[in-house]
């Protein structure tokens, strides 16, 4: 983290999990538990149905709601689609955009997820932009190459002033879900090369004010070891954020 040059993020990625009446009695525990004081902002990111109670529900403890996805197309007959607009209408801060969940199970492209985020920003909305290596990637010592690559892709056609309110969350494909977590040094050695990746593009005060997370079986126990490296601004975290107690230890893990 590096909290004079930017933001430390705590999101969380519900996923296709919970519903809306389950949102206070999760958020009365996690207010219980929350740290004070809090150096972080926290976003949780849920299905675009229960984005309304999120907003309402985290009002009081400034917890803020996300999106997980959103189209790319501004209106018209997209059935079934939800639109930048829309989202940021009801006041959704934050969108999760090209997770490999999406990329894997739905066929986004790095095109796709580009126009994604630019729908985002041109609504005011904080795309969190998914990168991330698959486990023969890695083997094949090809991850920097192909991170640098999603980033690049991402990123086209962004301007340096939009640039600055993405998010960056670095997710290597191996560790989501499976409880096998990046060693810090692996995960700070990407996160670092995201910033260079963005450094080249933009220049240096661009690349220092972008917070990049770290995704992929982040917990309360390994929190802290990843956000105490200089280029982790946080965590995206989907398991450990269905459970208030954990999620609230890892915004915990943020006041060091
Ligand atoms: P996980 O998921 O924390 O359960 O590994 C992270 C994510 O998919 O964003």
């Amino acid at each position: 983290m590096n909290r004079k040059y930017r933001k430390t993020v705590i999101a969380g990625n519900w996923k296709m999990n919970m519903t809306a009446s389950e949102i206070k009695p999760f958020m009365d525990q996690l207010k219980e538990n929350m740290p004070k004081p809090r150096f972080c902002d926290v976003v949780l990111c849920t299905p675009a149905v229960m984005i309304p109670t999120m907003i309402k529900a985290g009002k009081e403890a400034k917890v803020f709601a996300g999106g997980q996805d959103v189209s790319k197309y501004e209106k018209g007959a997209y059935t079934g689609e939800v639109s930048a607009t829309q989202l940021a209408d009801i006041g959704t801060r934050y969108c999760i955009v090209g997770h490999s969940e999406r990329r894997q199970y739905h066929g986004e492209d790095d095109l796709l997820v580009n126009a994604k985020a630019r729908a985002l920003l041109n609504k005011g909305i904080a795309p969190i932009i998914c990168v991330g290596e698959s486990l023969e990637q890695r083997e094949a010592g090809v991850t920097m190459e192909y991170v640098a690559y999603q980033v690049k892709a991402a990123l086209s056609g962004i301007d340096a002033t939009h640039v600055r309110r993405c998010i960056i969350a670095y997710e290597p494909i191996w560790a989501i879900g499976t409880g096998k977590t990046a060693t810090a040094e692996q995960a700070q050695e990407v996160c670092e090369g995201i910033r260079a990746v963005i450094r080249k593009i933009y220049g240096a005060r661009p690349a220092r004010s972008v917070s990049i997370l770290y995704g992929g079986s982040m917990n309360a126990k390994n929190a802290a070891e990843l956000l105490a490296q200089p280029d982790i601004d946080g965590g995206l975290i989907g398991g450990a954020s269905l459970k208030p107690v954990d999620f609230s230890a890892i915004i915990a893990a943020t006041n060091q």
